[in-house]
């Protein structure tokens, strides 16, 4: 991602705080996973949206109309011993050479030259409940000015939340940002076409996600959106099952929930298909009602649709369907009603993508759910899980959970489907395994 994409957010950023306000936001922390091992860095997606600073240990504030500099960023000084021993970091000089920070100042010295840039402020937009120390910090500034007013000081008199401007900006991706995202879809997709190829009867789950692991390496993308679900048989009806330790049994189904991130941009991929590569009859029927009722949802998304439009139209195919198997009896208007289809389709259509896998943006605005609008990225996601215990209906179907997750961007005509790449349609999987 270029540095002018940065500027460009920070510049609707301090429009949309105005003069007179400040906004500040701090990185993530870097987490120890045991002794002095860390686990792998990822940055605040909030903050590297503004930033592109991919450092822990910094925080960037931002002061519309400040004649010295708009934006500071306050982060760790160079230091020779930690470059040798961990590499490369920015320093005071590279925040401004390379994160074209109009200032810089060393993190140590926060508690200094921070209280300062607060004075005569009016609002502090700010990601309140993240960062416990900073936001003690933050108080104790504000506090401290309250007593500085015979000074002629006054303090900030609000706090406003950063994340309602910052995430409303980030639900609407630029072509810079779909680049990304689309190369996240396209690696990740290129990693379930191998898993399907791979798949054989013996196997382990884990040696499925090793699979995808290889290809999103491959691809040049080392992280992953989420961990993967590899999941066989009756695991498929845990949810975010990701153990990924059983072994794979000939006529069961494998459902594999993954992702790779491309510069912090999610993928999120689902498919479900046979492990010796051919569909039973029960789970052909209730594959291609999950296929069905995907269709259907991805027929609601256009511009000027309720984003709950997809998620009624997936019950409503779901429901008729579950009473053509004889999995539910009853009127399917009265089945939908008393939400009848729920123990076997319990979450919701899909969600918002984007830096984060389930990515940030209001669902409702004003009570009411939002219309769909070009630029947004969401993904639709139908299931059907029958627990393997579940006496009420026949046995055939018992242990059997299917979901078809696809990415997929709101267009001007209707929408673009990024990960078409994988196959799934049932003549198509099956196609693809028999050949492999
Ligand atoms: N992989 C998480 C989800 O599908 O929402
Ligand atoms: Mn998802
Ligand atoms: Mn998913």
């Amino acid at each position: 991602m270029k540095q002018s994409e940065f500027k460009k957010r920070r510049k609707q950023l301090m429009q949309r705080v105005g003069k007179g306000n400040i906004a500040l936001i701090g990185s993530a922390a870097e987490r120890v996973r045991n002794r002095d091992v860390h686990y792998p860095y990822r940055q605040d997606s909030d903050f590297y949206y503004l930033t592109g600073f991919n450092e822990p240990e910094a925080l960037a504030v931002f002061i519309p109309g400040r004649e010295q500099g708009e934006y500071i960023l306050f982060c760790r000084e160079y230091d020779e011993t930690k470059a040798l021993w961990e590499g490369a970091h920015a320093g005071l000089e590279g925040a401004v050479k390379h994160y074209e920070a109009d200032d810089s100042f060393p993190i140590d010295d926060l508690h200094e030259i921070l209280p300062g840039m607060l004075e005569n402020k009016g609002k502090v937009f700010y990601p309140l409940g993240r960062d416990p120390d900073l936001d003690h910090s933050l108080l104790e500034w504000i506090n401290h000015l309250r007593g500085q007013t015979r000074r002629g000081i006054t303090a900030p008199g609000e706090l406003v939340s950063l994340e309602h401007i910052l995430h409303e900006m980030r639900l609407f991706k630029s072509p810079a940002e779909l680049k990304l995202m689309r190369r996240a879809a396209e690696v990740s997709a290129k990693a379930h076409v191998k898993a399907m190829q791979a798949c054989k009867p013996g196997l382990y789950e884990y040696q499925i996600e090793a699979e995808l692991l290889y290809q999103f390496y491959q691809g040049g993308l080392r992280h992953v959106a989420y961990p993967s679900i590899v999941a066989g048989g009756k695991n498929a009806c845990v949810l975010h099952y990701i153990e990924n330790k059983d072994v794979l049994k000939s006529g069961d189904l494998l459902l594999i929930d993954a992702g790779a991130e491309c510069d912090h941009y999610a993928a999120d991929i689902t498919r479900t298909f046979p492990v010796s590569g051919r569909f039973t009859e029960p789970q052909k029927q209730l594959y291609q009602l999950v296929l069905d009722a995907q269709s259907a949802a991805l027929e609601q998304i256009r511009p000027g649709l309720p984003w709950n439009a997809a998620h009624d139209a997936a019950v409503e195919m779901i429901t008729k369907g579950l009473v053509e198997l004889g999995i539910l009896k009853g009127r399917v208007k009265k089945l939908i009603k008393d939400e009848k289809y729920k123990p076997f389709f319990m979450h919701r259509i899909g969600h918002w993508l984007g830096m984060d896998v389930h990515d940030v943006g209001d669902y409702k605005v004003e009570q009411e759910w939002r219309l769909l609008e070009p630029g947004m990225v969401v993904t639709v996601e139908p299931g059907l899980y029958i627990p393997h215990d579940y006496e009420k209906v026949e046995e055939k179907w018992r242990g059997i959970g299917i979901r078809i997750e696809d990415d997929v961007l709101v267009t001007q005509g209707g929408y673009e489907c990024l990960t078409a790449g994988v196959p799934k349609t049932i003549d198509e999987i099956e196609a693809l395994m028999q050949a492999a």
